[in-house]
């Protein structure tokens, strides 16, 4: 688990967050909503460790995290995939490898990993390609290699489905959730994409003038007359008619939603 407390952080007098407090259960889904600009990125950014906090504390199984510490058991997917476009795909999945490992490894040992974290996300044979040569899903999915190649066990997701169409989107969060559970890892993912939220957050936060008013399982976050979570979920766009899988979707939502009109009716319709 990790528990956010009383986090402040000002950028030359912009003072973002302002008191925030989270508590982010273990091996589950947390999915933080939020309107552009409000401090989710900063947020992220305090629990990878990449920031110290003008205030407050997290900890992490209840051991404070210091800057630097934690790098081995947090990673982050970054809101840009953040590849090295002078390296290989192959080379920018070993970085983490080389960067994580505490003692030197053999370079077969290496190339079996980063093989295997590319097969994971279905872009086996890619290793000699750069990132100029790859499609922004593609790219996204080699981010996503990199992250899941060292086995961390918090994975923290700055926007990993904005941008990408909507098959692609779903296709990054199936891997997401299947990546979650083969790793019982916790996973924090920051979205404005609802359609992905719901399919596979079980825990969800929203994220409003530097502090979480409002947070809870699926069905709670989402049953409760919560004008703030309303407001956000009316103001969500859903391309309800290209969905891919629309079934399943539909059912996803309509187990959140039954019995409440406030999900939009396209989503169940869809
Ligand atoms: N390094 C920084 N220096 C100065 N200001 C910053 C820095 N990082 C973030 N900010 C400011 O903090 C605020 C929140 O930024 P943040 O990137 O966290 O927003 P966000 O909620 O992630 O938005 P979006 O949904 O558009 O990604 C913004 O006003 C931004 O300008
Ligand atoms: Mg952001």
């Amino acid at each position: 688990m990790i528990s956010v407390k009383n986090l402040w952080k000002s950028y030359e007098g912009n003072s973002v967050l302002r008191g925030l407090s989270l508590h982010i259960p273990a091996n589950r889904i947390t999915i933080i909503l939020g309107q552009s600009g409000v401090g989710k990125s900063v947020l992220l950014r305090q629990i990878a460790g990449l920031e110290i906090p003008d205030e407050g504390k997290i900890l992490i199984d209840n051991e404070p995290m210091r800057k630097g510490h934690s790098r081995k058991d947090v990673g982050m997917l970054f809101q840009s995939s953040a590849l090295f476009d002078s390296m290989t795909v192959e080379e920018n999945v070993a970085f983490a490898l080389h960067s994580h490992r505490d003692s030197a490894s053999d370079e077969g040992a290496i190339q079996k990993q980063v093989a295997d974290a590319l097969e994971n996300v279905q872009l086996a044979g890619f290793q000699k390609k750069y990132p100029s040569e790859l499609s922004g899903g593609q790219r996204r999915r080699v981010a996503l290699a990199r992250l899941i190649v060292y086995k961390p066990r918090i994975l923290l997701f700055d926007e990993p489905t904005t941008g990408l169409d909507p098959i692609t989107a779903q296709h990054i969060a199936s891997l997401i959730s299947s990546t979650q559970k083969s790793l019982h890892a916790t996973v924090v993912l920051v979205t404005h994409d609802i359609v992905t939220a719901l399919a596979i957050g079980d825990y969800f936060a929203l994220h409003q003038d530097g502090i979480i008013p409002f947070s809870g399982d699926k069905l709670n976050f989402f049953s409760q007359k919560e004008p703030l979570v309303e407001a956000f979920i009316q103001s969500a766009t859903l391309p309800s008619k290209e969905l891919p899988a629309a079934p399943r979707l539909a059912q996803v939502c309509y187990t959140v939603g039954e019995n409440r009109e406030r999900i939009p009716k396209e989503i169940l319709t869809s």
